[in-house]
């Protein structure tokens, strides 16, 4: 069983990139390459945490920002250790991280996707827009959500 003390959240760096790119994988049926992940070290808009069990990558939360506005691209826990607060943790890491810098936070997910929905809505998040023909593989409407991020 997962303890929660065995658990920490760091930023990607060039150890962890090729982890994170294969949790992806795992994750989406459209994932980003590990080159792209490789890019998002370098990129001043971009920010990746790692959730780590036991010195082993489990899963990660990639975003970019923009002046106040931050957008989650990607959130993916291994399927073994979901349901045990690992992205949780990731977001709330990220929160910390970026309070003073950003004020709001969206994200796009898929409108069949109800495990992140609801990770999302207890997170404060709310519905604030629908793109009908927004996902490919499968095709997919997409659930647009918002979240301040002011105190
Ligand atoms: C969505 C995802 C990131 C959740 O990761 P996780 O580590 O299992 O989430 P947590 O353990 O922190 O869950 C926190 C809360 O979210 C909700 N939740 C998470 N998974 C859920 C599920 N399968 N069904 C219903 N609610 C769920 C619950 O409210 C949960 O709290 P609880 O366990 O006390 O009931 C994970 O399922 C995943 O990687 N999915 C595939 C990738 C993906 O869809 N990413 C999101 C779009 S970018």
């Amino acid at each position: 069983m997962m303890q929660k003390a065995d658990l920490h959240i760091e930023l990607m760096t060039e150890h962890t990139v090729s982890a994170v790119a294969a949790i992806a994988a795992a994750c989406f049926s459209t994932p980003w390459s590990e080159g792209a992940y490789q890019r998002e070290l370098t990129n001043p808009q971009a920010i990746t945490f790692v959730a780590l069990q036991k010195d082993t990558p489990v899963g990660f939360l990639n975003c970019g920002f923009l002046l106040d506005e931050l957008t989650i691209n990607a959130l993916a826990v291994l399927p073994d250790y979901r349901r045990l607060g690992v992205a949780s943790a990731l977001l709330q890491a990220l929160f910390e991280w970026m309070q003073g810098i950003c004020s709001v936070c969206y994200l796009e997910v898929r409108e069949s996707n109800l495990p992140a929905r609801t990770l999302y809505e207890s997170f404060g998040f709310q519905q604030n827009g629908y793109r009908a023909r927004y996902y490919e593989d499968p095709p997919e409407p997409a659930i647009l959500m918002i979240r301040s991020l002011e105190p």
